[in-house]
């Protein structure tokens, strides 16, 4: 008879306590949310665009096409030629003769990018002109062991991004900034350059010996030698 009543109490006890127990939880986690997010769900997020990607359509187009509203990064003003881009990575075969440059497009509206590549003190040779979604181009007839300057250029209507040496002044030994538009490119010399230059050093270095030799055992014979006299 004592048993029921126990029973009865703890099941009392443990429902009374389990509702009160279990709204503190979502709760705290309600009013954290409400802290980090103080837009409406429905508000415009940055738009999927990355200036850094290759075959990027322009962000414009990304706010035009989807659903949703989405922010673009500030641009500036169309009337203006475009601010330099930044030249990224550059790959380089150097067996193929060939590289791989990438760059990043500056907050300016662009309607086409070209690579300029400077070959000693020549004039530069100018890529051909490429749309405004592409991040990559391919330098080809590289030459093994040539030292070079490439540059990446942006233009819109109102003129195009500013190179250094664009107006005459020498590009030789000038520093170009890490995040700059430009970069210089060493070709690193072919293997088998290295290899022709070993077997040569090689090939010397056995001559000098042999004739030392020859010198030595040969001719000191039949000229003697002074001090044998
Ligand atoms: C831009 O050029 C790339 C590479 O040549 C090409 O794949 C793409 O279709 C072009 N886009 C437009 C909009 O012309």
């Amino acid at each position: 008879m004592l048993g029921s009543p126990c029973l009865l109490w703890l099941l009392a006890v443990t429902f009374s306590l389990v509702p009160r127990a279990q709204p503190l939880t979502p709760q705290g986690f309600e009013e954290e949310e409400e802290d980090e997010t103080p837009w409406p769900p429905s508000s415009p997020v940055p738009c999927d665009y990355d200036h850094c990607r290759h075959l990027q359509v322009p962000c414009k187009e990304l706010q035009g096409a989807g659903q949703r509203a989405c922010l673009c990064p500030g641009l500036s003003s169309p009337a203006q030629p475009p601010d330099p881009p930044r030249l990224g990575e550059v790959y380089m075969v150097a067996e193929e003769g060939r590289a791989v440059v990438h760059w990043c497009a500056p907050s300016s509206p662009v309607h086409q990018y070209w690579l300029l590549l400077w070959e000693g003190s020549r004039a530069p040779q100018k890529g051909p002109p490429l749309n405004t979604t592409v991040r990559r181009a391919e330098l080809k007839g590289l030459k093994a062991g040539g030292a070079y300057v490439i540059c990446v250029v942006a233009a819109n209507e109102a003129g195009e991004s500013s190179v250094p040496g664009a107006d005459g002044e020498s590009l030789e030994g000038a520093n170009f900034p890490d995040f700059g538009p430009c970069r210089r490119l060493a070709v690193p010399p072919r293997p088998l350059t290295l290899v022709h230059v070993a077997v040569g050093v090689g090939s010397g270095l056995a001559l000098l010996s042999c004739s030392a030799l020859v010198w030595h055992f040969c001719l000191r014979e039949r000229w003697g030698c002074p001090r044998r006299r």
